[in-house]
């Protein structure tokens, strides 16, 4: 097992025992750890997403699927990685391979379950790269954490989606009094945050990358990455997107009454701050719901 702290080490019995260790921990190192690795490390370049991409045929043809819809509206066809680096440049890039391979690495859970989860995951990944971007802080750190913050949710779903369906009926009867991740606590011993917390370590991701996942759901955290993440997270629930159960939008037409206040006064944003947002934010939910449909599969 990974080197884990303290607090998850407790946790990790009842990882082995809902997940297994060999099968959540080693068959999905690969192509999608080593983008998000790259992802988060800012000495990366273009050219060294290309190499991890081309190692895999399977996602890099997925890739130039995506990259020549209608979508992106291109007038030529793009046949090679390196021709779409230098059309659409590296960030773009960078959040195509990162989406196309999440979504390729977890297919065997319950389909409606995952699409959700999935819609969730990538929205709350663009939102947090907006908000990134706002508020001086690594976009590329946002978006990989906003992307995996609910991995543990995921994995469940795939290897245990008993365990998964579960917590998820149980927090439905709950959800007035409980979190989410607080039936699951209660229910199976451990929460998706603590189970991607352990994977993320197993599979080596950035320190920061396992912070963020194992405390998005902690009250007052002090990384802002986190903080931003929760804001996105909020957002995203409340606006209709949730990653689980019903998808209930808080009815209001001011972004303000959409999240609690402590959410975005932690990061010094005012009520007005918040409203000036609204703009960009409001395109990137749109855009991000037009790029999720690139990856939906009948
Ligand atoms: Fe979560
Ligand atoms: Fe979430």
């Amino acid at each position: 097992m990974p080197d884990l702290d303290e607090e998850l080490r407790e946790k990790q019995e009842a990882f082995v025992r809902l997940l297994g260790y060999s099968v959540s921990l080693r068959s999905f190192r690969g192509v999608l750890i080593r983008i998000v690795q790259l992802i988060s490390d800012p000495n990366s370049s273009a050219q060294d997403l290309a190499d991890v991409v081309s190692t895999a045929p399977a996602i890099a043809t997925r890739i130039l699927g995506v990259v020549n819809s209608p979508y992106y509206g291109l007038t030529h066809e793009v046949t090679s990685l390196g021709h779409a680096i230098a059309l659409m440049g590296f960030e773009e890039l960078k959040k195509i391979a990162l989406s196309v391979s999440i979504f390729d690495t977890f297919t065997s859970g319950e389909r409606v379950y995952l699409a959700k989860l999935w819609r969730h995951s990538i929205l709350c990944g663009i939102v947090s790269r907006i908000l990134g971007e706002q508020l001086r802080c690594s976009p590329d750190e946002v978006f990989a954490g906003g992307l995996l913050h609910d991995v543990g949710k995921v994995l469940l779903c795939n290897f245990n989606p008993k365990a998964f369906r579960m917590a998820l009926f149980n927090y439905q009867y709950e959800s007035s009094r409980l979190s989410h991740h607080e039936v699951e606590s209660r229910l199976l011993g451990i929460n998706h945050a603590e189970i991607g917390a352990i994977a993320g370590k197993g599979w080596n991701l950035p320190g920061l990358m396992v912070e963020v996942i194992h405390k998005h759901h902690q009250k007052y955290p002090e990384l802002p990455v986190i903080q931003i993440i929760q804001l996105a997270n909020a957002l995203c629930t409340n606006l209709g997107f949730p990653s689980v159960g019903p998808d209930k939008a808080v009815f209001s037409s001011r972004i303000t009454e959409v999240v609690d206040k402590s959410l975005y006064s932690v990061l010094g944003l005012s009520k007005e701050d918040l409203e000036l947002l609204w703009t960009p934010l409001d395109a990137g939910i749109r855009q991000a719901m037009e790029f999720f449909a690139l990856f939906a599969r009948e």
